[in-house]
C-alpha cells in the first residue's frame, strides 16, 4: 500500500551533508587526444592499465607522451583480484611510475584504483564503459568469493577524460546493461538518506540521459551524438554515487555477485525492477522522479513492473537464471543475503528474510514485479 507523498513541509524538513569532491572532467569527441598532456599534470613517468579492448586509445597515449608511458598492463580481470592488484603493483613499482592512467571499462579502473591505493599515486581515468567508478573514491577487491568494498579519496581519480568515440564499439547488449547499471546508481542516489537538492538533480538528469541514449545507440550504435549522451549519462551517475550512499539494491547487487561470480551490470539490470519495487512504497516522490526520467507514464505503485517492461523494450536480461544463476544457488543467496542483510534495517524501507526471500526467488524467475 503506497503512502501520500510528503508535504512540502515535511520535505523541507530533511537535512542533508553535501561534500563536494574534486575531481577534473574533460569531455567531448576526440579529447584523447589531451589525456597524455592530462597525465603529465601529475608526473612525467605515466604506467597504463588498460582494457583489451583500448589497445589503440593505449597505443595513442604512448605516442602522444613521447617516451613518457613506462609501463603498459592490458589485461584486466572483473571484480578485481587481490592477486592481479599484486602484481600490477609490482610491475608498476619496478617501472617507477609517478602517474597511473586507466583506459576502460570498471573492471580497468578497478585494478587502477587497487594500484593507486598501495602506492598512493594519482590517477586518471579513461573509461569505456557507463559504469562509473571513474567519479568515485570506492574500491573493491576480491579474494575467496567475497567482495570487499572501501572509501579512500586517494583511488578518486584526479581528471577523468570522457571521449565518446572510445565507446562506439561496445557492444549494445553490454551498452543497454552498463547504462542501466549507470541508471541504478542514479535511482539509488535519489533514495539515500541525507541525499541533497543538487545530486538529486544530478541523478535524475543522469537517468533522463541515459533514457534518451539507449534506444538511439539500439538503432545507431556507432552515432556519436548518442555515445555522448550516454557517457554524460554516466559521469553524472557516477558522481552521484560519489556524493551518496548506497542502500538494498546496491548490496544486494554486491552480495550475489560476490557469491556466485555473476557479471556486474547485467547483475544491476536484473535486480533493478525488484528493489525498485520493494522500495517504492517508502519513496513515492522519488520513484515518480525515476519513471519520468526514464520517460515512463504509469502509476508508483507499479513501478517494478514498469521498469521491467521497459529493459525488456530495451532487451536487457530480466532474470537471474537468464544470466548464469543456476536452481542450486538461489537457497544459498538467500540465505547469505538474509544473513547479510535482515537485521541491517537499510532505509528507506528495511528487507527482512522473508521480502529477501521473495525478491530473489522472483529476479531468479524474471517473474514481472508485482504492484504494491
Ligand atoms: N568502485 C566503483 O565506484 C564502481 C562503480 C561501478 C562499477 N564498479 C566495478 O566495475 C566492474 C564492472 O565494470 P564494467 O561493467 O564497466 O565492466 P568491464 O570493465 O568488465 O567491461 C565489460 C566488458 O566490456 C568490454 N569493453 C569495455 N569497454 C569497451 C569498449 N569501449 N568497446 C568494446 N568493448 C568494451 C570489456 O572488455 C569487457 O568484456 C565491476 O568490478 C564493478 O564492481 C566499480
Amino acid at each position: 500500500m503506497i503512502e501520500n507523498e510528503p508535504s512540502v513541509s515535511s520535505a523541507g524538513l530533511a537535512g542533508f551533508v553535501h561534500e563536494w569532491p574534486a575531481s577534473r572532467v574533460v569531455f567531448g569527441p576526440g579529447v584523447i587526444s589531451v589525456a597524455a598532456s592530462e597525465a603529465a599534470r601529475y608526473g612525467s613517468r605515466i604506467a597504463v592499465i588498460h582494457d583489451p579492448t583500448a589497445q589503440s586509445a593505449a597505443d595513442r597515449v604512448t605516442a602522444d607522451a613521447g617516451g613518457g608511458v613506462c609501463a603498459r598492463i592490458g589485461e584486466v580481470v572483473q571484480h578485481v583480484p587481490v592477486h592481479a592488484v599484486g602484481k600490477a603493483v609490482a610491475t608498476v613499482r619496478d617501472a617507477r611510475a609517478e602517474v597511473l592512467m586507466c583506459i576502460g571499462g570498471g573492471s580497468a579502473t578497478g585494478l587502477a584504483k587497487g594500484v593507486a591505493r598501495d602506492l598512493e599515486l594519482p590517477l586518471v581515468a579513461v573509461p569505456t564503459t557507463y559504469a562509473g567508478s571513474e567519479m568515485t573514491s570506492i574500491w573493491g577487491l576480491t579474494e575467496g568469493g567475497r567482495k570487499t568494498t572501501g572509501r579512500a579519496a586517494t583511488v578518486r581519480p584526479r581528471t577523468v577524460v570522457y571521449d565518446p568515440e572510445l565507446t562506439l564499439d561496445l557492444p549494445t547488449a553490454i551498452s543497454v546493461t552498463s547504462g542501466i547499471n549507470a541508471i541504478a546508481h542514479c535511482v539509488e542516489a535519489l533514495y539515500a538518506h541525507g541525499s541533497s537538492p543538487l545530486t538529486r538533480l544530478a541523478a535524475a538528469e543522469g537517468i533522463r540521459s541515459m533514457a534518451r541514449a539507449l534506444p538511439s545507440i539500439l538503432e545507431r550504435p556507432r552515432d556519436v551524438g548518442a555515445r555522448g549522451f550516454a557517457l554524460r549519462g554516466a559521469w553524472l551517475s557516477g558522481w552521484s554515487l560519489e556524493v551518496s550512499t548506497t542502500g538494498l539494491h546496491h548490496k544486494l547487487c554486491h552480495i550475489l555477485g560476490g557469491l556466485l561470480d555473476l557479471p556486474h551490470s547485467p547483475l544491476h539490470t536484473v535486480l533493478l525492477p525488484y528493489t525498485v519495487a520493494h522500495i517504492a512504497p517508502a519513496t513515492v516522490a522519488e520513484t515518480r522522479t525515476v519513471l519520468e526520467s526514464l520517460g515512463i507514464t504509469g502509476p508508483v505503485t507499479d513501478a517494478g513492473g514498469l521498469i521491467w517492461d521497459h529493459h525488456r523494450l530495451l532487451g536487457a536480461p530480466t532474470s537471474l537464471a537468464g544470466i548464469g544463476m543456476r536452481e542450486a544457488d538461489v537457497d544459498p543467496a538467500i540465505a547469505e543475503a538474509s544473513a547479510i542483510l535482515a537485521d541491517r534495517a537499510l532505509p528507506p524501507r528495511p528487507a527482512g528474510p522473508s521480502d529477501l526471500r521473495d525478491l530473489i526467488r522472483a529476479a531468479f524467475n524474471g517473474d514481472r514485479p508485482a504492484a504494491c
